[in-house]
């Protein structure tokens, strides 16, 4: 089976990564896209170390880089533990690294995973050697904890509201499936957001906050630039591709934070404190977006930004 999710801004992550004779690290390799273009655009002995948590993904990115096998390592793993699985591959330092978060076509696709707002099923892990699905914290939670959660991840005004619909269904029946879970959430929004005027689907935030609570995938995104940082060789870079305000914040604070700028000082506390270690440059000042002509061809791409880093 080939994959169906179209790469983002590859050309734009091409050029920041400038491959060619080395070691790479697409720490999300998904389908494969991005890593085969970067193999492609490589010189014929650079090798790539391809990291996904996903086994179904793994197997899509396999058939997809199957031209370039001999150089390519497959990895299951979370992208966090990169120093880790450098480790026990015997590498030392890799070249350059790339981040693209989020939830592929691939994995939306399948209905049964439960990322789709039609799903009929409601797991949402991306790695399924987690404990909890999205169908165990839809169960689970107290109302108050389940609303801190769509509001802290999905930044959704209603949370509260949405918290007890589903508080109030799952008294009388399990919510086991994405398309059920979609329709208590539309039934907890007032009409005039559940009707076409409003630019993004009522289910979206909602969605997303179970999706990123369930699979941490805030906490792997900011531990994982820091060990990219750590696992480059100078002047390996990095590129990371987010899709969403809060994925951007975290990759701009680590990126400040790893180039040496002091973050904001907390009031409480009014120490001279050093500035960390300079341990990598900021290539984009302010981050990339993707072109019209890629927003038009493909628009999932439109919410994308590009910010990439050298290790110095
Ligand atoms: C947007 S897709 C990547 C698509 C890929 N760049 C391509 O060209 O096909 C994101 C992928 O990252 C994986 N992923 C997300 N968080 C991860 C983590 N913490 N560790 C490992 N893989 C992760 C997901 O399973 C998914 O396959």
């Amino acid at each position: 089976m080939r994959s169906k999710h179209n790469p983002v801004m590859v050309a734009e992550v091409v050029r920041f990564l400038r491959p060619s004779s080395g070691t790479y690290c697409d720490m999300t390799v998904g389908g494969g896209g991005h890593a085969h273009a970067l193999m492609s655009a490589a010189n014929p002995d650079a090798r790539l170390i391809a990291v996904d948590w996903d086994e179904a993904a793994l197997v899509l990115a396999k058939e997809r880089l199957a031209e370039f096998a001999p150089r390519v390592t497959f990895v299951r793993d979370d992208y966090r533990e990169l120093p880790t699985i450098l480790d026990s591959l015997g590498v030392d330092h890799v070249d350059g690294c790339l981040i693209d978060t989020g939830v592929s076509a691939d994995q939306l696709a399948d209905r049964s995973r439960g990322f789709s707002f039609d799903g009929t099923g409601l797991d949402m892990r991306m790695d399924t050697r987690r404990e909890k699905t999205a169908a165990d914290v839809v169960a689970e939670l107290p109302p108050d904890d389940l609303a801190a959660v769509i509001w802290q991840f999905g930044q959704e005004g209603r949370a509260k509201r949405i918290a007890a619909e589903i508080a109030r269904y799952r008294e009388r029946e399990a919510i086991s499936d994405a398309a059920t879970l979609a329709g208590l959430i539309r039934a907890a929004m007032p009409a005039r957001t559940s009707g076409r005027r409003k630019r993004i689907r009522p289910e979206t935030r909602t969605f997303m906050a179970l999706r990123l609570h369930v699979n941490d995938e805030l906490g792997s995104l900011s531990r994982g630039i820091r060990s990219a940082a750590t696992a480059l060789r100078p002047p390996g870079r990095l590129c990371i591709l987010t899709y969403m305000s809060l994925e951007d914040r975290i990759a701009k604070r680590a990126l400040r934070e790893l180039a040496g700028s002091r973050l904001a000082p907390l009031p409480s506390l009014p120490l001279d404190e050093p500035s960390p270690p300079k341990e990598v440059t900021i290539l984009t000042p302010r981050p990339l977006r993707p072109s019209a002509t890629e927003v038009r061809q493909n628009p999932s791409s439109r919410s994308a930004r590009l910010r990439a880093a050298e290790r110095c």
